[in-house]
């Protein structure tokens, strides 16, 4: 059986589009169920639109509190009946009750090296700090933002030149195989949250894979 995604975006999509076309290639074991967007104008709406994928949009600003909007994500996410929700640039925090009932089952994908660089601006930060790589990471998601068990890493070098948007851009080209490959795992039953830990094939990671 073919494991059932629902993908949470907030822009331009890219990720996205990387698992619809592996979906349909057929190189993920997997199908993409619903798509839901806290941005009304989120050009992956559209992609996932042309993809004959349901898209609907709680947008954050309707609300007049965060717990409304947390309460109504969370009627939506339950109305799609996903074996795995897929964090693809979704940039509201989640509340820890709706992470927690999603423990296992959630993936984000982060633009650092984490545990580096939590939050925004990676990218900038990495150029402060003098970094020589940067990157980007898959990891489970848990009440602690960004910082749930790491699965899966993919580096590449910092030029002397780099501005935040061509070190940006990079990391973003390494991102789409990366996100496909930790799917992979998962919709292969090979990847799984157990004890607070990653594990892959059942041995726990230590570390990140680095993909
Ligand atoms: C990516 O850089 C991702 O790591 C971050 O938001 C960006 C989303 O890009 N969380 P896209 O919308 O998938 O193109």
């Amino acid at each position: 059986m073919r494991c059932k995604l629902l993908v949470l975006i907030s822009g331009y999509g890219s990720n996205l589009q990387a698992i619809i076309d592996a979906c349909a290639s057929r190189q993920l074991n997997a199908e993409i169920v619903g798509v839901i967007s806290n941005v009304p104008t989120a050009f992956g709406l559209e992609r996932a639109r042309r993809a004959n994928i349901p898209a609907v949009v709680v947008d954050h600003k309707a609300f007049a509190s965060r717990g409304e909007f947390d309460a109504a994500l969370r009627q939506t996410l339950q109305q799609f009946d996903a074996d795995l929700v897929v964090l693809a640039g979704f940039m509201r925090i989640l509340n820890a009750d709706l992470v927690n009932s999603y423990a296992g089952r959630m993936l984000n994908i982060h633009p650092s090296l984490l545990p580096r660089y939590p939050g925004l601006n990676t990218h900038q930060r990495a150029l402060d700090a003098g970094d020589s790589e940067h990157g980007c990471t898959v990891h489970f998601v848990t009440a602690n933002l960004d910082g749930g068990p790491l699965i899966g890493q993919s580096r590449c070098p910092v030029h002397a030149d780099d501005s935040a948007q061509t070190l940006a851009d990079r990391v973003h080209g390494l991102e789409h195989l990366l996100y496909q490959t930790v799917i992979d795992w998962y919709a292969n039953g090979r990847l799984r949250f157990a004890d607070g830990q990653a594990r892959l094939d059942e041995t726990p990671l230590e570390a990140p894979v680095q993909i």
